[in-house]
């Protein structure tokens, strides 16, 4: 007997269907047909089953906050922080945490069950911190959340923030952010990431810095994270996020990066979704697409996730939670079309997402935690071409959310 098994699965890289079945908290067994019979049971009806999405990059303490207290009628970067700096300074610990969680439990009902969330440093009460901190704790048992200190306004800009960085890594955030291309200077934004690498060593953080998220081809951080990493030969733990201006670069210096990337690899995160927008808004044209060289880099062997960054906030005023429209954006605007590229994409909002956040219980395998996504769509190609809610979310072995496939139906006569 077992608590629950979900039967005829599609799994990536196996042509025959699957059962699995759940103890517990534990994936118990993975067959062709498991013998015994589940306290529940659940036909997947052909469909792919996965482990869940993984939201690498987004800020859940601005999530939700859209026209509070006006909308961005620029589109633009600067007018986002401008929206921003307004409303920051009426934040409470509920205000942060009821449109966090709300935020956490859509992408809970699309079967995201992982997310690496920033939070602005930069407001000296540290109140979305504290909050995102403590909610963190509370959602424990159906979503893993990662906090990032991230110096929305940059480490030297003000004399307080470099303290306030390191306050946040004391009060228990998980990794140590940075935004280097937003520093007054050249100079202070190559110091601000080698402090962000000293902190992270300090207090035994991950590393993930808002990277040259700008159209400028002369912001060039993402050299000095790489040249970090390789000193200290820690690129498994180091993720550099948006990275536009990787797009602006010069060919030959652009392949003269890739080859250091070889030395020590980092990750990437890209935001196609809300770059596509934000970029390119001074060109006349044409117009650059704001998306750093995603599929060059997943030629090259450097991994790759990606993130939704906004969900209906001063920056962004769409997104829904479903990182496979994050994906099927990225097939677009990375122009990755192929069959191949297409599924590798699905992994950029899987499993290469584990990989950036080093996530160690993640996978369809037996003895791993339950974290199961059962798709509307047989293959990951048709979950992207479609982007379908999915079918039936299990988080810790428990089924948190079912949806049936929710076609279009028509009816003439
Ligand atoms: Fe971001």
């Amino acid at each position: 007997m077992y608590d629950l098994i979900l039967r005829r699965c599609r799994l990536q890289g196996r042509t025959e269907l699957h059962d699995i079945a759940i103890e517990g908290a534990r994936i118990a067994a993975i067959a062709a047909v498991v013998d015994g019979q589940g306290a529940s049971e659940i036909d997947c009806g052909e469909n792919l089953a996965s482990a869940p999405f993984v939201e690498s990059h987004i800020h859940l303490d601005s999530a939700l906050s859209a026209g509070q207290p006006r909308f961005n009628e620029s589109g633009t970067l600067f007018e986002g922080i401008q929206i921003w700096g307004e409303r920051k300074g009426s934040l409470t610990r509920e205000d942060v945490q009821a449109r966090a969680l709300k935020a956490l439990e859509l992408m809970a009902a699309h079967g995201v069950l992982f997310v690496r969330t920033h939070v602005d440093v930069t407001e000296p009460r540290l109140i979305a911190l504290d909050a995102l901190l403590e909610l963190r704790d509370q959602v424990r048992d159906w979503t893993t959340v990662q906090v990032v200190a991230f110096p929305q306004d940059g480490i030297y800009s003000r004399p307080e923030n470099e303290g306030l960085l390191e306050e946040a890594l004391r009060r228990g955030a998980d990794v140590v952010g940075g935004i280097p291309h937003y520093e007054l200077t050249r100079e202070d934004g190559v110091r601000s990431v080698v402090r962000v690498f000293e902190l992270a060593e300090k207090y035994d953080r991950l590393i993930d810095i808002h990277c040259d998220e700008v159209d400028d081809e002369q912001s060039r951080f993402v050299e000095v994270m790489v040249a970090e990493a390789i000193k200290r030969g820690n690129g498994a733990r180091v993720a550099a996020s948006h990275t536009t201006a990787f797009g602006s670069y010069n060919d030959a210096y652009a392949y003269k990066l890739m080859g250091f990337l070889r030395r020590e690899p980092i990750n990437f995160i890209a935001n196609p979704l809300i770059n596509i927008t934000l970029q390119g808004r001074m060109d006349t044209y044409p117009k650059r697409r704001g998306l750093t060289r995603v599929k060059e880099l997943w030629q090259n062997g450097v991994n790759v996730s990606l993130g939704q960054d906004c969900i209906y906030d001063p920056w962004y005023i769409l997104g829904t939670g479903n990182m496979l429209d994050v994906a099927h954006m990225t097939v677009h605007v990375a122009q990755m079309t192929g069959l191949q590229e297409i599924d590798a994409c699905f992994d950029m909002v899987t499993v290469n997402g584990a990989r950036t956040l080093q996530i160690d219980d993640y996978g369809l395998e037996v003895g791993k935690t339950a974290n199961i996504v059962v798709h509307n769509a047989p293959d990951a190609f048709s979950a992207i071409r479609f982007r379908q809610p999915p079918r039936v979310v299990v988080s810790r072995g428990r089924v948190i959310a079912e949806s049936p496939a929710a076609q279009p139906s028509l009816t003439i006569g």
